[in-house]
């Protein structure tokens, strides 16, 4: 598959197909992010893959709890990869310290998209996730305080046919996107 045709095939799966995801599979995802570019070469991740059914719901209880209750889909989800930023390295945080950009956010989103993107190859489904529980996730995987735990990503075989989703996908308004005009200019800014 060409890589527009793929980025085009990925969307936010929240339904999910009660089937194990090959190991290898998720390996071959976690390899793609690990080849991704980083500041300074900082390579400020670590990714925590839970595919243990008992370990996986005590992980979807605290993630979703309280405030939390409306990422209870991430429940079906076979695998749930729990990111957690790494510390930069020393150049990293004085070039983030300067810029007033948090340049381990920005490689970590790069890596993450690495990963989804090789999932949709595979035939796999993704959903990122930012709205849960880090105290909760930090908890159940005994996660040390000096490592921020910035998203989930939960994976899996989605349900239905690619259609189906893309009706849910257009029911929840997420396949609008801003027309090109409004984000692109070229030599000025507008
Ligand atoms: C950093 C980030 C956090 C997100 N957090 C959530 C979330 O907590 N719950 C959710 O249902 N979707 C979440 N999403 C998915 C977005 O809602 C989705 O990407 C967007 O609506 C566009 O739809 P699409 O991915 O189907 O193209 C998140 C996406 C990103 C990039």
């Amino acid at each position: 598959m060409n890589l527009i045709s793929l980025i085009q095939q990925r969307y936010s799966c929240r339904k999910f197909l009660p089937l194990p995801v090959e190991e290898e599979k998720i390996v071959q995802c976690i390899e793609a992010a690990r080849l991704a570019p980083s500041a300074c070469n900082a390579q400020p991740w670590k990714f925590v893959v839970v595919n243990e059914i008992n370990l996986k719901q005590r992980l979807v209880d605290e993630a979703t709890s309280g405030i939390y209750k409306f990422s209870k889909f991430i429940s079906q989800a076979p695998v749930i990869i729990v990111v957690i930023a790494d510390l930069p390295s020393f150049l990293s945080k004085v070039g983030s310290l300067i810029r007033d950009v948090r340049f381990y956010l920005l490689d970590i989103g790069i890596a993450c998209e690495h990963i989804v993107l090789q999932a949709t190859e595979l035939g796999l489904g993704t959903c990122y996730v930012g709205w849960f529980s880090e105290k909760g996730v930090r908890k159940v995987l005994d996660i040390p305080k000096k490592y921020k735990i910035p998203l989930l990503i939960c994976m899996g075989y989605p349900d239905g046919s690619y259609k189906n989703s893309d009706f849910i996908r257009r029911r929840a308004g997420s396949d609008t996107r801003k027309d090109l005009k409004e984000i692109l200019s070229f030599n000025k800014f507008v």
